[in-house]
């Protein structure tokens, strides 16, 4: 979604700005703009499209050193050149880049425009502009701070001011701004993917901080004025990470590093003494956990569908009662919060409002929540009482993959760790210890030859419309295999039980509807197999996803995968799954990184 950059310092900032402008272009937008400061005025470039739309409107050589710049994706008026930030008050004296949403902005642009302020844009963000503009406080961060006490809603914001051309006042409030610590130099952004090519010394801001950054450092503190001492930590990510290190795309390139990843989610959380698991952040004692009666998993897109598969395993593995919802759903329906609940919030960014809402409704009702997260020190990580990090490393890529890996295996860890506290044997948890392990070089094996893939995905690639089936803990990795899909071909997919399928979606079926089918050799498969040939009867074609030995005589093409345990094999059948909407997208020439309309961190309602 929505991504700041800022500079102040020696150099022309513009170069530095819309470098970091592309550093953020992974998160999804539709218009980019930039401030510059300069002989005690302002400039502002604005332009809907892409950062190349906008570099191409800005002058030869952009002068002064001090500027913000922002992406913005969409929410209160349409992606236009006027819509996009900055936002300047009408004497264009000051300047507003912001992430979020200011809720109360219509009351107060009806209290602006009654007293004779004309705006020019529909952005809530115009509101901002025009407070700061208008009140008394002397220096820009005393001007900034009045405004937002009257602000209600979620920012992340980078103002400057024409008249004060040495600083740039920033502050947040549920929405993430960092400050980037050079030497006689300083940065700010909304992602440490713009700050990581100039610096590794980094700060975060926490909710209600407000700070003031000038070229010799930065001073924090709260909205009320009171000092907040900070000091620089190291940056979480180096900048190989945000590089596409020889792929053709990010997608291909994450898809790629999962052994790495999987190692990583494993490395120090395996006991094998007690055949277990142990974590140093879940804050839960083995009586505490003992007293859990049932799990509740909540997320939204792919983590969702992660926590549908987890919900399984845990199930499976601890005998738990578990079970997931989106959490988009869970947190307007007032929900029910059980003192022997535990639940669990999946987000890859921990930055997704839906989420986080979740988690705060069912904090504020008394519960406890545990969290899986890829952005270590996110907002929702920081907002649950415990839990454990993907350690993933940056996922760029819009669609997630190997954090989608990463969270199966964090449920597979956590399944085992809840199981042995209660009744798992300790060799069942041998058994799934050393499965644990094999995957980093399974998933391996299947990179190594992805011809198989590469021709379903090509006969894929022709179709309209597509349906993945699959049973049990088949049914989540087939749900997961059509989102990808859709999400980077385009191609319309569903996903059904396999169970499901002649209870409706079997009408769809005809030659022109390919249809993906999860069938692990495991207790279910001659289930799986009577439904693929019912599909066959209708003269579907059929794409299985099986593994070594299985037949299937209905399925004109075979993906085969290494068979792990039952709690595993969709971790395998996932990595193939992810590969095949890859090819299909590629045939396809699509956007893969940056799929229309969709934004990587998704911070609105
Ligand atoms: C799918 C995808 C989205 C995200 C969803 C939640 O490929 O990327 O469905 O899974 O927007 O995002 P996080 O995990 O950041 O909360």
């Amino acid at each position: 979604m929505c991504g700041i950059v800022g500079y102040v310092g020696p150099k022309d900032a513009a170069p530095i700005l819309m470098e970091g402008l592309r550093r953020l272009e992974y998160r999804g937008y539709d218009s980019a703009g930039i401030a510059l400061a300069r002989a005690n005025r302002l400039k502002l470039h604005k332009s809907q499209g892409k950062v190349q739309a906008l570099e191409a409107i800005l002058p030869e050589r952009p002068k002064g050193h001090l500027g913000i710049a922002h992406t913005r994706w969409a929410t209160h008026g349409e992606p236009s050149d006027i819509n996009a930030h900055p936002h300047a008050d009408g004497a264009g004296r000051v300047a507003v880049v912001h992430n979020g949403i200011i809720e109360n902005a219509p009351e107060l642009k009806s209290e602006l425009e009654a007293s004779g302020v004309v705006f020019t844009s529909e952005t809530d963000t115009e509101v901002l502009s025009h407070l700061i503009a208008r009140s008394d406080g002397e220096r820009l961060e005393d001007a900034v701070r009045s405004a937002l006490q009257r602000i209600q809603g979620a920012y992340g914001i980078a103002v400057i001011a024409g008249d004060q051309p040495d600083r740039i006042i920033v502050a947040r409030n549920g929405s993430p701004v960092i400050l980037g610590v050079g030497d006689r130099e300083m940065f700010i952004a909304s992602d440490a993917a713009a700050l990581v090519r100039h610096t590794q010394q980094v700060v975060y801001l926490n909710d209600g901080e407000v700070a003031t950054v000038t070229a010799d450092g930065f001073e924090t503190s709260t909205l009320d004025a009171a000092p907040v001492h900070k000091t620089p930590v190291e940056a979480p990510a180096a900048l190989d990470d945000y590089d596409k290190g020889g792929h053709e795309h990010f997608m291909v390139k994450e898809i790629a590093e999962q052994p790495d990843t999987v190692r990583r989610m494993l490395q120090g959380r395996l006991d094998l003494r007690f055949n277990s698991a142990h974590f140093g952040g879940l804050n839960l004692t083995a009586r505490e956990l003992i007293d859990i009666e049932r799990i509740k998993i909540l997320g939204c897109g792919s983590a969702y569908i992660a926590g549908c598969n987890g919900a399984y395993v845990i199930e499976q593995l601890a005998r738990i009662p578990a079970s997931a919802e989106a959490a988009s759903e869970f947190r307007y329906r007032n929900p029910v919060i059980e003192p022997n609940t535990l639940y669990i919030a999946v987000s890859q960014s921990g930055e997704t409002l839906d989420t986080l809402m979740a988690v705060e409704e069912i904090k504020r009702k008394g519960g406890r929540v545990l969290g899986i997260i890829n952005v270590v020190g996110s907002t929702i990580a920081r907002a649950c009482d415990g839990g454990l990090y993907l350690h993933a490393g940056p996922e760029i890529a819009v669609v997630s993959t190997k954090t989608f890996t990463s969270t199966l295996v964090g449920f597979a860890l956590l399944g085992l760790y809840f199981g042995r506290i209660r009744d798992l044997a300790p060799t069942a948890g041998e058994t799934l210890i050393r499965a644990l392990q094999a995957l980093p070089d399974q998933i391996q094996e299947i990179l190594d030859d992805t011809s198989a893939i590469e021709t379903a995905a090509r006969f894929c690639a022709r179709a309209r419309d597509m349906y993945f089936i699959g049973r049990g803990l088949g049914f989540p990795v087939a749900q997961e295999g059509a989102l990808k899909l859709k999400e980077v071909s385009y191609i319309h997919a569903e996903a059904y039980p396999a169970s499901e399928l002649k209870h409706g979606p079997l009408a769809l079926v005809t030659p022109d509807t390919p249809v993906v089918a999860v069938l692990p050799d495991d207790a279910l498969l001659d289930k799986n197999l009577s439904s693929v040939a019912e599909v066959h009867a209708r003269k579907g074609p059929v794409i299985a996803l099986t593994h070594p030995g299985v037949r299937c005589e209905a399925a004109d093409h075979h993906v085969i995968v290494p068979k792990s345990v039952p709690e595993l094999d969709p971790i395998l059948i996932g990595v193939a799954l992810q590969i095949m909407a890859y090819h299909c997208a590629l045939i396809l020439e699509r956007d893969i990184d940056q799929p229309r309309n969709l934004a990587k961190s998704v911070t609105v309602e």
